[in-house]
């Protein structure tokens, strides 16, 4: 189940309600996952770069185990928005396509400080199952492989109907 039920006590307040899933993420090599796109002629396109463009197509798994039942992909932008390359802007699509949400999305936005351990993005909302929600994703990097760039990042999201 991808979602949890809500109790009795937040069925009479609001209808919330929250899910959990993992982002399967490669920074480089030949199945990156996450690659600057553009950025300003002369520099070193990067996350820390200020004006770099990168687009993004994560697999989305049930479990962090990168073999786990797939639920969908991350796909969207991502831009290093700070002059000082401290922040990156986040615009994301979390397309579903297990068997419950399929074709169902979430949109996801905001600006990220890179080096926070819980970053903060709004649910803005999403269209099929999730039309006129809204809420708050929280990513976190749980694993990090250095030598594959190999990422993996909890997003948890909280989410009201109404
Ligand atoms: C929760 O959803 C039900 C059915 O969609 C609706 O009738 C009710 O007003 C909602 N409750 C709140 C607090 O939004
Ligand atoms: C890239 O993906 C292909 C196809 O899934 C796979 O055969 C290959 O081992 C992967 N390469 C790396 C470096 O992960
Ligand atoms: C980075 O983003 C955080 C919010 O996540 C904000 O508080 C901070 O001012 C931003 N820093 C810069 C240099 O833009």
């Amino acid at each position: 189940m991808l979602f949890s039920r809500p109790n009795e006590a937040q069925l009479q307040r609001v209808n919330q309600t929250n899910l959990v899933f993992f982002l399967q993420e490669f920074t480089s090599g030949p199945n990156a996952t996450v690659v600057p796109v553009i950025g300003i002629t002369g520099k070193t396109w990067s996350f820390v770069t200020f004006g770099t463009i990168f687009a993004i197509d994560d697999a989305i798994t049930q479990t962090p185990d990168r073999s786990s039942a797939r639920v969908g992909r991350a796909q969207g932008v991502l831009v290093a928005s700070a002059l000082d390359g401290s922040n990156v802007s986040v615009t994301i699509s979390i397309v579903f396509n297990n068997v419950d949400y399929s074709g169902s999305t979430l949109e996801l936005q905001g600006t990220i400080h890179q080096n926070e351990r819980y970053r903060e993005v709004s649910v803005v909302s999403g269209t099929g199952r999730f039309r006129f929600v809204r809420g708050y994703a929280i990513l976190e990097t749980i694993y990090y492989e250095r030598a594959t760039s190999y990422t993996i990042i909890r997003c948890t999201i909280e989410l009201i109907y109404n």
